[in-house]
């Protein structure tokens, strides 16, 4: 954190927020916080890693983000991709997601989907989830230490949403390696092979194993969300084959790495405050609070961009045209100007906050989902456990993008 500290006294219109130093040990809070107040409306010319890819705004008040996130005629997500830097990640496939798509389209496909996320469906899936979580600690019996990232929320999220997607139990791992590689490029223990290795070797693998699954859909339809894929249609054409596959990648990025992200920094921040902790344990009722404020200060995902359809301007900043917009997450749910003492994890606080976006049509689909899946988490782990600690150093995920723990050693009871 040096670093930052001695870039922030200088001057921090000229700080270089892409710096692979910032982002070691999670997000730079520190020089947000000083954004926020000093330069809301940041430029960062070039990225260390892609010298070809243009450099950006960041966008770090949560009022900020609020606007650009509602905008999607001033703000497309389609124009240039959703990343900050595509990290070789062809436009094409990114614009074949709905995420990547403005309206109309990405409206009409989003639509199909939305019938499976209401809260009535996922609620139905409760027992179900339950089932799996308890099964996954249950493997956890008779040891004293344990890792939460890989031994619970690898495993269970992997199989929950592996079960709406239709995926064998059997192949849980390899896709959750395979998301983990591609989404996490930047770091070197999900993926070993550089961008380059998880765009040439990481892709074309999970695309194979896609299409093996359309094609048995295709003969027998199921009732998990890749057979909607398959069948759905859109103005009486069915979707082409790369964007049910793209389809099918965005399902599983999302349900993959998000839930995992917010469970262990919650349960992080839980056992780095045992007060918080206490009150779960004497008010269970309160899991789901402490849910939101882990979403608050943790947002899984650190950022999303828009690319500007036209010469704007944003909080006395001039935009042009082209130029990449990024909206801060892990900013804006640190505002001072919304959230008194925003370092504070506090399962009271009941805010408001921006992890899944901050409303407008690209807000997440998987809310309800990630919801439940975080509250059974956390409320069958502290059941089993409910003197856990840390028991060691916990690691970060390297990423500009990826907002999650990658190891979070724990001692299960005293
Ligand atoms: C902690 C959990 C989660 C967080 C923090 C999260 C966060 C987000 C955010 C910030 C967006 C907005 C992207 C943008 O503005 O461009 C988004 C979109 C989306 N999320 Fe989530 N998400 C979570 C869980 C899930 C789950 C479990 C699923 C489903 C399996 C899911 C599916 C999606 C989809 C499909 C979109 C695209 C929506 C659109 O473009 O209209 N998310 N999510």
């Amino acid at each position: 954190m040096a670093s930052v500290e001695r870039d922030v006294e200088g001057d921090i219109e000229s700080v270089e927020l892409t710096g692979q130093e910032h982002w070691r040990e999670g997000p730079p809070l520190e020089l947000f916080k000083e954004m926020r107040e000093r330069c809301p409306i940041h430029r960062t010319e070039r990225f260390e890693e892609f010298p070809e890819e243009d450099g950006f705004w960041s966008v770090t008040t949560a009022e900020d983000v609020h606007t650009v996130s509602r905008d999607w005629e001033t703000y497309s997500s389609e124009r240039g991709g959703v990343l900050a830097a595509a990290g070789g990640f062809p436009l094409e496939l990114a614009q074949a997601m709905f995420i990547g798509m403005d309206p109309p389209k990405h409206d009409r496909l989003k639509a199909l989907f939305q019938r499976g996320f209401t809260p009535k469906r996922i609620a139905d899936h409760e027992e179900a989830i339950r089932a799996i979580t308890v099964r996954v600690l249950g493997r956890l019996e008779g040891r004293e230490t344990a890792d939460l990232v890989s031994d619970v929320a690898q495993p269970v999220v992997a199989r929950v949403i592996g079960s709406f997607m239709g995926i064998d139990e059997q192949d849980d791992a390899i896709w959750a390696r395979l998301m983990n590689s591609t989404l996490g490029a930047a770091d070197p223990d999900l993926n070993p092979y550089g961008f380059e290795g998880a765009v040439e070797r990481d892709l074309p693998e999970i695309f194979e194993r896609c299409r093996k699954l359309i094609d048995a859909r295709r003969e027998n339809p199921t009732d998990d969300l890749t057979s909607v894929l398959v069948h759905a249609e859109l103005d009486g054409e069915q979707l082409e084959e790369h964007e049910i596959v793209m389809g099918f990648f965005l399902l599983m990025a999302a349900g993959n790495d998000s839930t995992k992200a917010t469970y262990c920094s919650a349960m992080r921040a839980l056992m780095e405050s045992p007060e918080q902790k206490q009150l779960l344990l004497e008010d269970p009722g309160l899991v789901g609070d402490a849910v939101e404020e882990a979403l608050r200060m943790f947002p899984a995902f650190a950022h999303f961009r828009r690319t500007a359809t036209r010469d704007t301007e944003l909080h006395g900043q001039k935009i042009k045209e082209g130029e990449k917009v990024v909206m801060w997450y892990v900013s804006s749910n640190r505002d001072e100007s919304r959230f008194e003492d925003p370092d504070r994890f506090d399962v009271n606080r009941k805010a408001e906050h921006q992890a899944f976006g901050a409303g407008g049509r690209h807000f997440c689909l998987g809310t309800a989902l990630a919801r439940l899946e975080l509250r059974i988490l956390i409320e069958e782990t502290l059941k089993r456990y409910p003197d856990i600690t840390i028991d060691g150093p916990p690691a970060h995920v390297e990423s500009l993008f990826l907002n999650q723990l990658k190891s979070l050693p724990v001692r299960l009871a005293p």
